[in-house]
């Protein structure tokens, strides 16, 4: 299993600080934001991770990467990032979540592939089970939400079997939010470079999963725990201030 974090975008949303600055290189509490998704990752045993990242602040994705493992290595510690395999790519215009599977094509190779966002956050649930028992198809994750118009917004039948996924809809479906973290078979890649472009010109990773709900391939799992997609200034602080408590009570990330 590859790992990709999708690190692009302008994050317009969180202008001014995002001209001077990567989103997921903002300090979340006491760590760049980046390094939440990155851990998920980790966590669940993926060691070899391709970053992808927008061209402008490029660079200081690689100075702090490589800067936090060759710390590691210098004082002999296993730290954060212990054995973990970097590749760098850059994507030049944001045209949507379902282009990592094209530019990440070689990276992939012939193996499944989870990716996580780059701004997405989550805390006291660890992936490891889920992605390690992946076998074929499709497998994301729904967490219940206030605001599902949001997101890509999945509705379950009774026996939580997924029926729809709808990216921002209008009326959704349900409150359950299809978040930041997607494991695909390497038929990823082929499906990817069948979409077309949505309204707002991206590449929808919403398409790519009703490519495999609609062949009954598609695994939606709920899970328990915190998530944010940080990318708004209430969510962003919203979450540093959870993570300060758990930290305060002792919680290691
Ligand atoms: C993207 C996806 C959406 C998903 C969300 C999770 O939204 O398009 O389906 O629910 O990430 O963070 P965007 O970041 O484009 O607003």
């Amino acid at each position: 299993m590859k790992g990709i974090v999708l690190a692009g975008g302008s994050a317009t949303r969180l202008r001014p600080v995002t001209y001077i600055t990567s989103k997921q290189l903002l300090l979340v509490y006491d760590k760049p934001m980046v390094y939440y998704p990155i851990k998920t990752l980790v966590k669940a045993g993926i060691k070899d991770i391709l970053v992808i990242v927008a061209p402008t602040f490029s660079g200081s994705f690689v100075n702090l990467l490589s800067m936090e493992q060759q710390k590691e290595k210098e004082n002999g510690q296993c730290g954060d990032f212990c054995g973990v395999d970097f590749t760098f790519k850059i994507q030049l215009s944001p045209r949507g979540l379902s282009d990592a599977f094209i530019i990440g094509e070689d990276f992939i190779g012939d193996d499944d592939v989870t990716m996580i966002l780059g701004d997405n956050i989550f805390l006291g649930h660890d992936f490891s089970k889920e992605i390690q028992n992946f076998k074929s198809g499709a497998m994301v994750f729904a967490k219940e939400v206030p605001d599902p118009e949001r997101f890509g917004v999945v509705e379950f039948d009774k026996n939580m079997k997924a029926v729809s996924i709808e990216e921002k809809p209008k009326k959704p479906k349900s409150n359950y939010a299809v978040v930041g973290l997607y494991t695909y078979d390497n038929k990823v890649v082929k499906h990817a470079k069948s979409l077309k472009p949505s309204s707002r010109g991206e590449i929808e990773i919403t398409d790519l999963n009703n490519i495999y709900l609609k062949e009954n391939k598609l695994k939606v799992n709920t899970f328990d725990g915190t998530w944010a997609d940080a990318g708004t200034f209430d969510s962003l602080n919203d979450i540093q201030n959870e993570i300060r408590a758990r930290k305060s009570k002792g919680e290691v990330f």
